[in-house]
């Protein structure tokens, strides 16, 4: 390359390396993957190494990590804070290439035996110095520029897992390297607690533990749990090393100190790509991210042979693995429709190889989480696939969004919104105003909700249809075989055996069981119609209260919380149920199809005379209290409202009764004195 162009090229590297490490070291919110942050920086050092005259001062290969930050107490190292030399061939050709390295630096023959290392795993988070003195933790310090770090004292005390006080027989100065990290399952908490609340997740567990520790108020780090690992060592004083690395980490384990379990002494080249195989194997089922594996020469004194490159250990070696995020673009947003009717949004996306597999989807969580990282049609995305997590859109680059013109404007594709309709069947989208997750009010209809429908539907404690599991539910829903619940009941024998793997024998017994289902209770079928936030014991009071499904069909909201321990939100569910035109056509045809119960079964023996009737209170009556009226009302069945109206069925009207007396009168509603009122109850 010209060195005019080379010049350019440099100066446009520089600007963009500098914009990603004020949002990776400062924000704490990286826009771009780490491989591809190293492939703009390895860029730009081949280019300085090309023409040497290209280095300034302030370019960003002529230091190490970060600034330290403005609100920390700086920390001088007492031992510098080195990195390691990250292998990034991640085939086990990157294992030999480092061997081979080390053999010859030592002036080993090819008959010399194998060199022993201790192969441990590479965590990502990022790496503290633990200084005790006399065995109490006096300070913690981030690693900086490797020379001066960040004093987080008290953001590391709430580390939980790092002692305060060391265990035995401490050396008067003991200086402890490792990583803090946030676990897997307690970035997910904290991810899960954010979008409740409609507030910003985490990127990735290495931004949050980077965050939580450059926290400035200790109170909010330690909302954000951290984990650590020790793996080395910094200034030691009193204390004689032990001969090899696997000892020093076996020692500080025994002071208390958590070192990870997973470590190995091995032989040899091999030895490091069978730790590689078996440790890739391991990755996504570890709680917390690995971006590799760490090679360290075993013999500290074979260590000090080998001594360092510049800022380098020739000893050590990071061997990584494939990277857990990538950049992918965005060819369309789709939603999915969970089991329960949860509509997520989708990106589907070029295919691209993270986290060891080639991903094609990824999620967008919710709505608001969506809107929030404004992910577009065409746009060029982070995408992060760890551990067995669904794989998901961090961040959009938005420098690389397509645009409608070249000078800026507006973007070519507009913002994400939710569908109104569900598109599966068509049914409204509904987010209720404190809730996270929009649904599909389809409910039985939809039949992306339907299997689970039918699961619920047959389970025990529902209609009981036995021997009608998932097997079956499956073939049947996936053949068109049933649609809803009421086809249960139209199935004959034919329909059922033509399903696989099933026997005549059990293809009668279940027919027998959805026969034997017809007869139930109206509470199991109120139940079992699989109405959100309805479980068995609400069923069982609004099959009481009410005493009949129609009146439960008809009840507004205010009816519908008069029922005991029914509030605003179940009152809600129901009601939109029932407010359904598919789901009431469900219903018909489970009736139709003879599907019973007895009515008003709910008021034990006695079948009531008021069950469903509406009643409205005025007046004072001679000797029952208001509430103890509408205790014997709800008792039997009735229900207590404000005011009269034409769907009023009667007004009991004691001394002094006003207005509501006279709007009976004008309506035509029945009205009864105490004795009337009590003789119609008992009737
Ligand atoms: S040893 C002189 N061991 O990876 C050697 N580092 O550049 C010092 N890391 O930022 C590092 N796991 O925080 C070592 N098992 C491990 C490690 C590890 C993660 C981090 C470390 C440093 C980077 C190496």
């Amino acid at each position: 390359m010209p060195l005019r162009d080379a010049a350019a090229r440099a100066e446009a590297l520089r600007r963009q390396i500098e914009q990603h490490n004020h949002a990776y070291y400062v924000l704490d919110a990286p826009t771009i993957p780490d491989a591809e942050y190293d492939r703009l920086f390895r860029e730009l050092q081949a280019l300085e190494t090309d023409h040497p005259a290209l280095i300034t001062a302030d370019s960003p290969t002529q230091r190490v990590g970060g600034k330290p930050l403005p609100g920390f107490a700086p920390v001088r190292h007492a031992v510098p804070m080195l990195s390691i030399r990250t292998e990034t061939d991640t085939e086990p050709s990157g294992a030999r290439a480092f061997d081979a390295r080390v053999r010859r630096e030592l002036e080993l023959a090819e008959a010399d035996p194998d060199v022993d290392y201790a192969a441990e795993l590479k965590f990502d988070g990022l790496a503290i110095n633990l200084r005790y003195e006399d065995g109490v933790l006096v300070q913690a310090a981030t690693r900086g520029d490797g020379e001066t770090g960040e004093d987080v004292t008290q953001n590391i005390r709430t580390v939980r897992r790092i002692p305060l006080r060391l265990a035995g027989n401490a050396p008067q100065v003991l200086e402890v390297r490792g990583e803090a990290f946030m676990s897997r399952p307690d970035f997910e908490r904290y991810n899960e607690g954010q979008r409740a609340l409609g507030l910003p997740t985490l990127v990735n567990p290495r931004n949050g533990a980077a965050g939580s520790i450059r926290q400035l108020d200790p109170a909010l780090a330690a909302r954000r749990p951290l984990s650590f690992y020790a793996y080395g060592l910094g200034e030691t004083r009193g204390w004689e090393l032990p001969a090899t690395h696997s000892d020093v980490l076996g020692t500080l384990a025994a002071f208390g100190l958590p070192v990870c379990e997973h470590r190995q002494v091995v032989q040899g080249a091999e030895g490091l790509i069978a730790f590689h195989a078996r440790m890739r194997e391991m990755r996504d089922g570890l709680t917390f991210d690995i971006d590799g594996v760490v090679y360290k020469v075993d013999s500290l004194a074979l260590q000090q042979r080998l001594g360092f490159v510049t800022r380098e250990p020739r000893w050590a070696v990071a061997h990584k693995y494939p990277a857990q995020e990538a950049l992918t673009t965005v060819e369309a947003i789709e939603v999915q429709l969970g089991r329960t009717g949860a509509i997520t949004p989708v990106a589907r996306l070029a295919p691209v190889f993270v986290g060891g597999v080639t991903v094609t989807n990824a999620t967008l969580h919710n709505e608001a989480e969506a809107r929030r990282k404004d992910v577009r049609i065409g746009d060029t995305v982070v995408v992060r696939r760890a551990g067995d997590v669904i794989p998901e859109v961090v961040s959009v680059v938005l420098d690389k969004r397509p645009m409608k013109d070249l000078f800026g404007g507006e973007p070519l594709h507009p913002a994400f919104e939710l569908p109104k309709a569900c598109p599966v069947c068509g049914s409204a989208v509904e987010r209720p105003e404190d809730e996270a997750i929009a649904r599909c009010t389809g409910g039985l209809f939809c039949p992306a909700q339907r299997k689970q429908a039918l699961l619920h539907f047959a389970g025990r404690r529902a209609m009981d249809i036995e021997g009608l599991g998932d097997r079956i539910v499956e073939q049947l829903v996936d053949n068109a075989i049933v649609k809803t619940p009421a086809d249960l009941y139209k199935l004959g024998l034919l329909a059922i055996v033509s399903l696989e793997r099933l026997a005549e024998k059990s293809a009668a017994n279940i027919l027998a069981a959805i026969e034997k289902s017809k007869t139930t209770t109206l509470a199991r079928f109120i139940f079992a119609l699989g109405i959100r936030n309805v479980g068995e014991a609400t069923a069982k009071d609004l099959a009481r209260h009410f005493g009949n499904l129609d009146a439960l069909m008809a009840a507004d909201l205010d009816r519908l919380q008069q029922v005991p321990d029914v509030g605003p939100v179940v009152a809600a569910s129901v009601a939109r149920f029932f407010a359904e035109p598919h789901n009431i056509e469900v219903i018909e045809q489970l009736r139709a199809a003879g599907v019973n119960w007895p009515e008003g079964e709910a008021l034990a023996t006695v079948s009531s005379p008021i069950a469903g009737k509406t009643f409205v209170l005025t007046g004072t009556l001679p000797t029952l209290t208001r509430d103890e009226a509408k205790d014997m009302i709800e008792g039997l069945g009735g229900k207590v409202v404000g005011s009269v109206s034409k769907k009023t069925d009667y007004v009991v009207a004691g001394a002094e009764a006003g207005s509501k007396l006279d709007k009976a009168q004008a309506l035509g509603v029945t009205i009864l004195d105490e004795t009337q009122f009590r003789e119609l109850i008992s009737s």
